[in-house]
């Protein structure tokens, strides 16, 4: 199975630095990656919270941070529900590293990549009902309007909406490179990006509710973070990263600051190349 490199690692682990933890809440614990060598450097964490939406993640992150399995709780959850796992304590610390992993992308059965042969699946919890296959298949000119539309930001969005409106009225489209083949000859190839990419993230956006889920969480984080703790996230596109940055800038008497990746980060790691991490430090200015 593909490694996930954690993106912007040296610079969370920085940004942590700091501060005594005691409780750390890894809202997107995925590998383990970021995870390890915030444990490794910091031996006074008491508790670290560990959550995913995905069954997959989490085993293999318990695999690879077994050796502080005394102080970890692992949850396979939203995060929107952070908060059951605080109840009325703080978090020094919270990480959330949005989006998808490379192991979820890399596997062509979960349905998430458009260069992989697999089901239209998308879900990163997969107990869940909604796949992207229902969406694609079953959801109104409306509903797919708003998803390709708002969620996609793709320029060709009405093109690649008509063509697969007149498709599904023959068939089902039931794979991810039935879908890329539909995409390839209609959207928008900018510099490195597969035309495909837009139209694929915007449904994993919808079929995730990744959206809404960011709002609610990062609210319930600014209120379960302790003084002088810190918030970090590492967004992936604009429309996540104007949610962060939008309720950061709205708690005026926190500090926030942003961090790009290095030239020489977004040369080995091509994830890395749209990252923005975003820090919210709870003191007063
Ligand atoms: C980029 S990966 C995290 C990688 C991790 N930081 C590491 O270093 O290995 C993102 C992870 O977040 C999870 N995820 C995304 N949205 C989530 C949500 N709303 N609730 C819980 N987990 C979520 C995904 O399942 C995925 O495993």
């Amino acid at each position: 199975m593909m490694q996930h490199k954690p993106v912007l690692l040296k610079e969370v682990v920085q940004c942590f630095k700091e501060i005594k933890i005691q409780i750390f809440l890894d809202a997107t614990v995925g590998a383990g990656g970021h995870a390890k060598e915030i444990l490794q450097d910091h031996p006074e964490i008491k508790r670290y919270i560990a959550i995913d939406r995905d069954k997959t993640a989490l085993e293999i992150a318990k695999k690879k941070l077994n050796r502080w399995k005394e102080k970890i709780m692992f949850f396979q959850e939203n995060f929107l529900f952070l908060d059951r796992y605080l109840k009325d304590r703080c978090a020094d610390g919270i990480l959330f590293d949005l989006g998808v992993s490379s192991m979820q992308l890399e596997e062509g059965e979960r349905g998430f990549s458009f260069k992989r042969e697999g089901p239209l699946d998308m879900r990163m919890d997969r107990s869940k009902e909604l796949t992207a296959e229902k969406v694609i298949n079953d959801f109104s000119r409306k509903e797919l309007e708003k998803i390709f539309r708002d969620y996609a930001e793709e320029p060709k969005w009405k093109k690649a909406l008509n063509s697969i409106l007149s498709i599904r009225k023959k068939k089902r489209i039931k794979t991810t490179l039935e879908l890329a083949d539909i995409l390839k000859k209609i959207c928008v190839k900018k510099r490195h990006l597969h035309p495909a990419t837009r139209i694929f993230q915007g449904i994993r956006i919808y079929v995730n509710n990744e959206l809404d889920s960011l709002k609610v969480a990062l609210s319930k984080a600014i209120d379960h973070l302790c003084d002088k703790g810190k918030i970090a996230v590492i967004s992936f596109h604009s429309l996540e990263d104007r949610i962060v940055k939008r309720i950061f800038k709205e708690n005026k008497e926190m500090v926030n600051e942003l961090i790009k990746p290095s030239y020489e980060e977004k040369r080995v790691n091509r994830r890395a190349r749209s990252s923005k991490l975003r820090i919210l430090k709870k003191e007063m200015v």
